[in-house]
């Protein structure tokens, strides 16, 4: 694309990171983009990409020229007005964000009327209120502070970053910076949001937490389904017509997972917790979704009998398809409980294998799909890779010890699975 832009500081080169630093590259913005992690800097300097997110090593690799990694801030803090954070925020052991990623961030913010840091990271509503404050008491109060939050999605992430359904910017009255960040996502022409930082940080927080609330819903109708007879995929073809509620996220399936609607949701509701209210209604999207996880379990011993002994494949371990990111992924619950049941678990991810060995050392995985295959008693579709939809379920009933398949993604045809003499079983589908 053309024309002179501003160049921009991206500080944490993550999911969120490289996206956003590989997005703006190809709006046209130079970017300097750091992180810590100087293994993950090498790599990038080398041209090659840690994570896997569809697109990304391409576009990487087209503005080779236009992105450059540093370990340090002083090139971004030099070039650029911009500094973009894009640093983690996972939970603490009480649920709530870790900061501490985000703090050294504001530790090492320069003291300049001419730059801004602009939040990408989620936060708690009220971290820009505080962060301001911090400034003014370090002898910063001339930095700008800016709430930018992130809606990308891990697997569409870089297509999303360049055609977002929303932009939400937060500043505090009149911004300089403000108007910048607005400038720099013009040429995408979505609707902009323009907001105070608080209700900036509430957007994002809420809008995930709807999301989760909309999957925790349609699993408790899947799970009511299945009580009385009717179809879940009828159900969220019905229901998801009407325009007040939409077809989106209505998928039943065994919980979602993820780093940021298990954090985000977490994080929420403590957020209202430690501000005195109770959000009862996010308390149950989180039970109602950890108990989706082990109902696959439930499902398996009333084919199986006790699972002792048993061999169970898991197909995908991903949180969702096109993404090696195992975060809060579903198939972690999965694969320990059914441990916990004395099954023996083998399971396959086409993308994220090595990512589930740093979490799950002991888990055995096997190189191909015919490898969890091969002597099953059941299998469960965990993640719904094209590649695990397209398997021809003729051989995966000649590989498999038994004949129990569960759809833990509703994503299989049941006709097909049947067909080989298999037994299909899905979510809420009868
Ligand atoms: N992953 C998503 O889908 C997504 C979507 C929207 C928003 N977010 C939010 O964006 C933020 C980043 O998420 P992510 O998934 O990209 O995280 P990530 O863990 O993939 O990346 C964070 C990066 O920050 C680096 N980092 C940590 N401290 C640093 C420091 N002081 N200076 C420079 N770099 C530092 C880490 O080394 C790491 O590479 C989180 O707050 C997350 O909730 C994530």
């Amino acid at each position: 694309m053309n024309g002179p832009r501003e160049p921009i500081g991206v500080i944490g080169a993550g999911y969120v990171g490289l996206v956003s630093a590989a997005g703006f590259a190809d709006l046209g913005s130079e970017v300097f983009c750091v992180d810590i992690d100087e293994a993950k800097i090498e790599l990038l300097r080398r041209g090659e990409v840690p994570i896997y997110e569809p697109g990304l090593a391409e576009s990487i690799e087209r503005n080779r020229g236009r992105i450059h990694f540093s370990t340090t801030l002083d090139q971004a803090i030099g070039a650029a007005r911009l500094l973009f954070v894009c640093v983690g925020t996972p939970p603490t052991y009480a649920g709530d964000a870790d900061l501490s990623a985000v703090n050294a961030v504001v530790e090492a913010m320069p003291a300049s009327a001419n730059h801004a840091l602009v939040m990408k990271s989620t936060v708690p509503c009220g971290t820009g209120r505080s962060i301001q404050r911090i400034f003014a008491e370090q002898g910063k109060a001339a930095l700008a502070y800016v709430s930018c939050p992130e809606f990308l999605k891990e697997g569409s992430a870089l297509a999303d970053f360049l055609g977002p359904d929303r932009v939400v910017v937060g500043a505090d009255g009149d911004s300089w910076a403000a108007d910048a960040v607005c400038a720099l996502y013009e040429p995408l022409g979505a609707p902009l949001v323009r907001t105070d930082v608080a209700s900036a940080e509430m957007i994002k927080l809420a809008a995930n937490a709807f999301l989760a609330t909309k999957i925790s819903f349609i699993n408790e109708i899947a799970n009511v389904c299945e009580e009385t007879g009717a179809n879940v995929l009828e159900v969220a073809r019905g229901v998801g017509l009407d325009e007040r509620i939409g077809p989106k996220f209505l998928s039943a399936g065994i919980g979602y997972g993820g780093s940021c609607f298990t954090k985000d949701v977490s994080a929420l509701k403590l957020l209202a917790a430690n501000s005195g209210y109770h959000f009862q209604l996010l308390g149950s999207v989180i039970e109602v979704n950890e108990l989706q996880k082990r109902r696959v379990v439930a499902k398996l011993a009333r084919h199986l009998g006790s699972l002792a002994g048993t061999r169970i494949g898991l197909l995908g371990l991903a949180f969702k398809p096109n993404t090696d990111d195992m975060r809060g992924a579903s198939s972690l619950v999965l694969a320990a409980r059914l441990a916990a049941e004395g099954a023996h678990v083998r399971a396959y991810d086409p993308v994220a294998t090595e990512e589930a060995l740093k979490v799950m050392p002991e888990l055995d995985c096997a190189e191909d799909v015919e490898g969890a295959l091969e002597g099953a008693d059941a299998v469960v579709l965990v993640t719904e890779w094209p590649e695990l939809l397209a398997l021809d379920w003729a051989a995966a009933a000649a590989a498999m010890a038994g004949k129990v398949v569960i759809d833990g993604r509703n994503a299989l045809d049941p006709a097909a699975v049947r067909a080989a003499g298999l037994i299909y079983e899905g979510i809420g589908v009868g």
